[in-house]
């Protein structure tokens, strides 16, 4: 059995039992909590800088003063990833997450008033059995009834744990298929992003992925953005309706965990001729280089592995 980890909980590294936020924290209570997550390379962290950033960027727009600069911040996240170390094993990556809430609420009628915030610093292993296949299949793109929260209410630009909208929307698709991927569009009808990724189409060798109006500023978006730079290929950022992704000739989602994944189908139409493309094959092996992992035979090695251990 996988050992258990080391997190750091409100100024201490601890075992990850240990951590107990309480009920009446205000992530619990009023879902005032936002993340961050990177991911390992051969255990090297990967664009730790701009997520820290845009962790406190995002910590900013919701009033949550974590009390230490970004650099403090990394430096933990750098020891909770060295503690965890010898408990991991050496073609094992993982996320390193960061969370923070606006801390305990204090009971009050008419005003808020909250604690220190809490502070969560976690490491967890890739679950790569439940992907690894899908980068050959590619995924199935669903959108679900549950429409992308309007920026007019809640900024996509924030990294913030209020996925009840996105949850259901998961829900949702999953009863069609239930591999497929959420696609949220937003309350115009333009393609947004799924709970934890953003969507490209390709179209005679054009790229396209929808604006940060509606969608999160992803680190993998703009790693993909600079990767099409540096290959030649053209990409664009522009609204996009259900039509151009029944269009393309290729699309996919891409995100911290599984970098760019696939997709197949749109709403039951195949994408191209259904298989992954050659655009998106062309980025994923651009990326591997980049970080020195071929990521695709990765996941189907580790989840070999976890097949033959059960
Ligand atoms: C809503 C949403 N969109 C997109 C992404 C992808 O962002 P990144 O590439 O920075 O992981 C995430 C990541 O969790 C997300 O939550």
């Amino acid at each position: 059995m996988a050992r258990e980890l080391f997190t750091y909980y409100n100024g201490k590294i601890v075992p990850d039992s240990a951590v107990n936020v309480h009920y009446s924290d205000s992530g619990m209570s009023f879902g005032h909590a936002v993340t961050d997550s990177a991911r390992t390379f051969h255990l090297r962290p990967f664009k730790l800088r701009e997520h820290i950033t845009r962790f406190y960027q995002t910590m900013r727009a919701v009033r949550i003063n974590p009390g230490m600069p970004p650099e403090t911040m990394e430096q933990i996240t750098l020891e909770v990833l060295a503690a965890n170390k010898p408990l991991l094993e050496a073609d094992e990556d993982v996320w390193i997450t960061q969370t923070a809430t606006g801390g305990r609420l204090k009971s009050a009628i008419g005003r808020w008033e909250f604690g220190t915030p809490t502070l969560i610093i976690n490491l967890s292993r890739l679950p790569f059995a439940s992907f690894a296949h899908l980068y050959q299949t590619g995924v199935h793109a669903v959108t679900p009834s549950t429409r992308h929260i309007p920026p007019q209410c809640l900024d996509p630009k924030i990294k913030h744990r209020n996925r009840l909208g996105m949850s259901l929307a998961e829900f949702e698709v999953k009863e069609v298929d239930p591999e497929a991927f959420a696609l949220l569009l937003d309350i115009y009808g333009n393609l947004a992003e799924n709970k934890g990724g953003n969507f490209f189409v390709v179209k005679d060798g054009v790229l396209s992925t929808p604006t940060t109006r509606n969608t999160l500023d992803g680190v993998s978006r703009a790693t993909v953005l600079e990767l099409a730079q540096q290959l030649g290929i053209p990409a664009r950022e522009e609204d996009l309706q259900p039509y151009h992704a029944i269009t393309a000739d290729e699309a996919f989602f891409c995100t911290t965990s599984f970098c760019i994944m696939p997709a197949t189908r749109f709403n039951g139409y195949v994408i191209g001729d259904g298989k992954p493309g050659p655009v998106v094959k062309c980025l994923q092996q651009a990326w591997g280089e980049m970080v020195g992992v071929d990521f695709v035979a990765q996941a189907a090695q580790r989840a070999a592995q976890a097949t033959a251990s059960t």
